[in-house]
């Protein structure tokens, strides 16, 4: 956004806004970084770090925490205990209540929470009103699923001074609690893969009163004072009470509260997750040394003013969610914290442990996972795959939700279109241009005065009439709705967020006020159920007027974006429902307003059962499950359209993969190399919408000229011929929450060359390899080629050679998309042209057979309404394609019996669709001289005619067979030989 600069930039910002639009400032494109805090401007950052300093350059350290065994008892699944924390030299402790949960998943739970505290034993300070607890809600919004406990769970082995106990599936992973200091290994098959205070970096800071230092002694005159004792300060306490930054104070009722741990992921060398990150893929390094970082990573949601690259600065989201790989395994940690959270990264031998058992690599990645306030409450995943990581991460915290089928289109965005005028030529001019799209969007400019739920009555005249023009193409419009209400007069939403006291307070308990978009704003406390559902009630058709069933919502700015606030934020003593401080629950609050919006777009009509679409900025760990989310402000430049790769890869192994970036660069103007290369990029986002700012120039892509138009033309039309076998990748996410577009390290885990590859990727289960070009003036690729199947360029079918784990370099011209199709795949294309995927919805597929080396390909369709939830009520197809023996098949994905299914409308209507075509690439020679093949479906067999195509030169053999005539939704077999 454009106020996160110094408050004077804000300002201008604001006031250049409140002027004229059309005459709207300049930004500055840099980030303010001296805006962000860096680890020794956060109070508690600089002590954990200063604390494993410390730990770790000790000739003797020990971590004093201690179980004390008396305390401790195992049943059904679950270890609990006190831990002792000693305090100071006279052997004073403080309790903190440990509970260790092994679930029926094979996930275990690690949970620390302080006695104190949780009893309400404390003292706040400044009369404040906040909760005494450490924040324990967390899991209420987070945790969806997987939480049954494992009664089949023993204690294998225990003594005075540790315990294992055998956990998961056949017992194969293993817990060994160590009391003195406490630590836990955990191991799988008898090899240690996590620890937990290893390095004896856990660190919970406890309750303790302020105690003011005596007043100074009055001077009097010729007296001498007695020399003080220099005593150095055991601890920093300096941030303990209060803490300042940018000329904002943190009252800090509860003084310090952080939690912090080190967690070993033993013989590992890569470790992924943690987004969102501008950075690579596998994460970097933070202690420095070269070419790593020398800041942790940062979760800390804010609104990140263009912001840079290669940093581990926060950005906009956070999924406290780290997956560590070596060549065939993986294991991952979540730490379940919504506070202002830090990573420190560092990787070295296992000095400790250098004949580990079962551990190939020595190298060890060690981290250190700090949180500002809260409970420690870690899961640990033992894997082996990624795959596993990722599903048993999708089991607790939910998957993504199935979309709107028309989602995953081509959106239309910029801030702004001006009226629903220029909204209804851009509409016609991307039909002129033969360029699909879905969805058109609305940014704020489209509000009277940013009063959300309202309309600038000059510019938008007749928005019915706009979703009228739109609609008849089957397309949608997206308006934005920000969480910030403004604070005006005659306005019924802030006059009812006041009225029913619904807005996020200031620690006093007043009404919070700060400045956004519309100037002073209240913000809508969408913690509060209340909140919600009120929230509801302002979607309805007939009270947002103006919105119809295609009008869709965006939810900006709920980091939250507060341009006059610390670090662009909230006051961290701001107070939310339950009078929990925003402190507690910062990375989780654009969460809960995507979540008010999710269930607002449920209830809009009486009887309308659809499923929403919501874009959201800010997101936490289960925001998957309410829609899609956006990389924030990128730049027109080639570097963020490389860094855009990595950034999409790690939300889709972190659980939520319906992510993208702004095609063709938020600020700035891409020049038409740079947008083309960026639509051929974006057709592979799971989410693809262009956006860009408002002072850039108009960049719709009818307006680049030939060759461009063209060439862009084709891109979209790629995604859209795609899209059955894109939401066919939609469909597994919400099964299991396997990402969409997969990097190297998910698909191949045994080949150690592509772990930290992050800029190439796999769609879904096609077998499309797709390495786009994201440097200017290239004309080629190289491509890393992941194993020993045959590859085919998509377009050409030319058989790409590489010997195994070695690149092949590819034609790029501006014109082309380095795009392979891996041998051994089956999937689905529609191929007609039409202007919107609505028009496609009874459109004949295409199936495209990749024959592997073996001569056998598999792969998938699913299909439902695209809208509704009666999917949910078996309402689609779901086709699992087998071609073996020279024979295609079609069977019923999860063997469903076909008279089982009562066809509902949509399904009935589906009897019409079929499947048209067939191509087969890498026909056998044997098929030369083939003018039919046989079909059998439904009872019947006839004869199809195949066309067969001799290799050439580079070019493998093909067959198509034109008119198959089969039902999409009946079972199948087609015999080729
Ligand atoms: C900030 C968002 O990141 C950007 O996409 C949007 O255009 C502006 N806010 C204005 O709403």
């Amino acid at each position: 956004m454009l106020g996160s600069g110094s408050l004077s930039t804000k300002w201008t910002t604001y006031l250049g806004l409140l002027s004229v639009l059309s005459t709207a400032f300049s930004p500055v494109f840099a980030v303010k970084e001296h805006d962000w805090k860096k680890c020794d401007q956060s109070g508690f950052c600089r002590r954990n770090r200063a604390y494993a300093d410390h730990a770790l350059s000790a000739i003797s350290w020990e971590s004093p925490y201690k179980i004390a065994p008396e305390t401790g008892s195992f049943k059904d699944g679950q270890y609990q205990a006190i831990i002792l924390k000693t305090i100071n030299d006279h052997g004073e402790t403080v309790r903190l209540p440990l509970t260790v949960s092994f679930l029926e998943s094979g996930t275990a739970r690690v949970t620390i929470d302080e006695e104190k505290r949780q009893k309400g034993e404390i003292e706040l300070r400044h009369d404040s009103k906040a909760r005494k607890e450490r924040y324990n809600e967390a899991e209420q919004w987070v945790i969806v699923g997987g939480m049954t406990l494992d009664k089949g769970a023993k204690v294998d082995y225990e003594d005075k001074t540790q315990m294992t106990v055998k956990y998961g599936p056949s017992s194969k992973f293993e817990a060994t609690i160590k009391f003195a200091p406490f630590s836990i290994d955990f191991k799988r098959d008898g090899a240690s893969h996590i620890k937990f205070n290893d390095q004896g970096l856990l660190n919970i800071e406890h309750w303790r009163p302020k105690i003011d230092p005596p007043p100074e002694p009055e001077k009097k005159e010729g007296e001498q004072q007695p020399d003080k004792k220099e005593e150095a300060p055991r601890e920093d306490d300096s941030t303990w009470w209060e803490e300042s930054f940018g000329g904002n104070t943190d009252s800090k009722p509860r003084g310090p509260e952080s939690v912090g741990l080190d967690i070993s992921f033993v013989g590992y060398e890569h470790v992924f997750g943690i987004p969102s990150h501008a950075s690579p893929l596998s994460l970097k390094q933070t202690r420095g040394g070269e070419g790593n970082y020398n800041e942790p990573y940062r979760m800390y949601n804010a609104d990140v003013f263009e912001y840079i690259l290669d940093s581990p600065m926060t950005l906009y989201g956070s999924i406290p969610f780290m997956q560590a790989h070596r060549k065939d395994s993986s294991v991952g940690i979540f730490w379940l914290n919504a506070a202002e959270t830090w990573v420190d990264i560092t990787k070295g031998k296992d000095s400790k442990n250098p004949l580990a058992l079962g551990v190939k690599s020595k190298i060890t990645t060690r981290t250190h996972w700090f949180s500002e306030s809260g409970l420690l409450d870690v899961f640990v995943f033992l894997g082996p795959t990624p795959k596993d990581i990722i599903s048993k991460y999708a089991e607790l915290t939910g998957t993504t939700a199935m979309p709107q089928e028309f989602s995953l289109g081509y959106h239309q965005c910029r801030w702004n279109y001006v009226s629903d005028e220029d909204v209804k030529d851009v509409d016609r001019k991307m039909d002129k241009f033969n360029m699909p799209y879905d969805v058109i969007w609305l940014d704020i400019e489209y509000t009277d005065e940013k009063k959300y739920f309202t309309w600038d009555k000059h510019s938008f005249k007749d928005p019915i009439g706009m979703g009228k023009q739109l609609e008849a193409h089957g397309r949608k419009l997206v308006t934005i709705i920000d969480p910030h209400i403004k604070n005006t007069n005659n306005y019924p939403v802030v006059d009812e967020l006041k009225s029913k006291d619904l807005a996020v307070k200031t620690k006093d308990g007043s009404i919070f006020e700060g400045w956004c978009w519309p100037g002073s704003s209240h913000w809508i406390d969408a913690f509060n159920p209340a909140a919600r559902e009120w929230w509801k009630g302002l979607f309805k058709y007939d009270k947002f007027k103006g919105t119809m069933e295609n009008t869709f919502i965006w939810n900006d700015m709920n980091e939250p974006s507060v341009f006059n606030g610390p670090e662009v934020t909230m006051p961290k003593d701001n107070l939310h429902h339950g009078n929990w401080e925003h402190r507690d629950v910062h990375n989780l609050n654009g969460m809960t307003f995507q979540n008010a919006t999710y269930h607002a777009l449920l209830s809009r009509k009486p009887g309308e059962h659809r499923r929403p679409f919501v874009l959201t900025r800010a997101f936490f760990a289960g925001s998957q499950r309410l829609g899609a989310m956006w990389t924030g402000d990128n730049t027109a430049d080639w570097g963020y359209l490389k860094a855009s790769i990595p950034m999409v890869l790690s939300q889709g192994i972190a659980g939520f993969p319906f992510a993208g970036a702004d095609v063709g660069g938020f600020f700035g103007n891409p020049d038409k190399d740079l947008l083309t290369r960026w639509y051929q990029t974006g057709i592979f986002y799971p989410f693809f919408r262009a956006h860009a700012h408002i002072d850039a120039r108009r960049r719709e892509p009818y307006l680049t000229g030939e060759p461009y138009n063209t060439i862009i033309a084709a891109a979209l039309r790629l995604r859209y011929s795609l899209l059955p076998s894109w939401y066919t990748a939609f469909r597994h996410a919400h099964l299991d929450g396997t990402p969409i577009i997969k990097p190297m390290f998910y698909t191949h885990p045994s080949e150690e060359a592509g772990l930290p590859i992050d800029d190439q990727f796999f769609i879904g289960n096609t077998g499309l390899l797709a390495k786009p070009v994201t440097d200017k003036d290239r004309t080629s690729v190289d491509i890393w080629i992941p194993d020993s199947e045959v590859y085919y360029d998509y377009f050409t079918y030319d058989i790409i050679s590489a010997a195994k784990s070695k690149t092949a370099t590819l034609d790029a011209p501006l014109e082309k998309i380095p795009l392979l199709m891996r041998g051994g795949h089956v999937f689905a294309r529609r191929d007609i042209p039409r202007r919107s995927s609505a028009l496609m919805k009874w459109d004949p597929y295409t199936l495209v057979v990749v024959l592997g080396n073996d001569r056998k390909a598999e792969g998938d369709l699913y299909v439902d309404d695209g809208d509704s939830f009666d999917y949910e009520k078996g309402q689609y197809i779901h086709r699992r394609f087998i071609f073996d023996a020279n024979t295609l098949t079609s069977a019923d994905y999860e063997g469903r019996d076909d008279a089982s299914i009562k066809e509902g409308e949509w399904l009935k209507k589906m009897r019409t669709v079929n499947v048209e075509k067939i191509i087969v690439v890498g026909a056998p020679a044997a098929w030369k001289g083939k003018k039919t093949v046989t079909v059998e479906s439904e009872g019947k067999t006839w004869a199809a005619a195949i066309e067969y195509n001799p290799a050439e030169k580079s070019r493998a053999a093909f067959a198509v067979v034109k008119k198959v005539g089969v039902r999409v939704g009946a079972d199948f077999k087609i015999v080729f030989g």
